[in-house]
């Protein structure tokens, strides 16, 4: 299983599209697909997607129920579990709950072979902690100056705090593919120089595209409905470079989880 992430410094650029849009292209691929809504702050992968969870992890924590029985089926074939909204955040769990937690994330995750955290925007605990959890880590910038600041901003704190040596970098909202690259190259530059062994690997591009917000009024992926659409093209680009890069492998769900956990609280 390999376990990635999906981070921005700045809000709304495109990380939920993101995540279910690649969970599809995963799943037409073959590759069966989790997603953990983990923006507890803001939850909304369940309205992109048009579901309509009864229940979710606020009942999980409080003993109604499992995390097995909150997981949607949606029809694109991937799961969702969903988060809700003003939940506590999981790094103030006390030590009995995060282990009981990290056991049925371990059940849920049986038979999957990428588990996906869509995460909010910032840099609250929170973040840090699926960031830390996650194998591979996916940032998105935009080629605004603000959102590349607080996408360099989550990188530094990612590393200088936790080490973490390799992120993924995707420019989202781009005129065309130069654009993007230039964003990373940007990027890439002022990672170098100021922050040295970090490798900061290019993951793509995605075209800005009217289909985007289309799908999103029908809360249908982009990838599904309109398959030939410029974003939909960069989208599979996006997916077949994820399946060549291999992650270095540092241990299953297990070790990782706890090892996170000591790293935050
Ligand atoms: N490639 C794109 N082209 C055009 N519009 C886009 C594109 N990607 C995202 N958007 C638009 O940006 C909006 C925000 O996207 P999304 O909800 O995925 O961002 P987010 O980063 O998850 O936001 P939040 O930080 O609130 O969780 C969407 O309403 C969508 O219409
Ligand atoms: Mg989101």
């Amino acid at each position: 299983m390999r376990i990635l992430s999906v981070s921005s410094g700045k809000g709304g650029v495109g990380k939920t599209n993101l995540v279910a849009n690649l969970a599809l292209a995963l799943e037409k691929k073959g590759y069966h697909t989790l997603i953990f809504d983990a923006d507890l702050g803001l939850a909304n992968i369940d309205v992109l997607l048009g579901l309509a969870p009864e229940r979710d992890i606020r009942h999980v924590l409080s003993g109604e129920c499992t995390l097995k029985d909150i997981l949607i089926k949606t029809p694109y074939g991937f799961e969702v579990i969903p988060a809700s909204s003003g939940v506590v955040e999981l790094t103030r769990l006390d030590p009995s709950e995060k282990m009981a937690l990290k056991d049925q994330f371990e059940e849920v995750s049986r038979g999957v072979d990428f588990f996906i955290f869509d995460l909010g925007a910032g840099i609250s605990d929170n973040v840090l902690f699926f960031n830390l959890v996650a194998q591979e880590r996916i940032v998105i910038t935009t080629p605004e100056p603000t959102a590349m600041a607080d996408a360099y901003a989550l990188i530094k704190l990612l590393f200088l705090r936790h080490q973490v040596k390799r992120v993924y970098l995707l420019v989202n909202m781009v005129k065309d593919e130069r654009e993007g690259k230039a964003v990373y190259q940007q990027i890439a530059q002022v990672v170098e120089r100021f922050l040295g062994p970090v490798g900061l690997t290019y993951l793509g591009a995605l075209r800005s595209d009217p289909c985007v917000a289309k799908a999103v009024r029908r809360q249908e992926p982009f990838l599904e409905v309109y398959p030939e659409a410029s974003v939909s093209q960069d989208l599979s680009r996006i997916c077949e470079k994820l399946l060549r890069l291999k992650p270095k492998s540092e241990g299953g769900l297990e070790a990782l989880w706890s090892q996170s956990f000591r790293a935050t609280s």
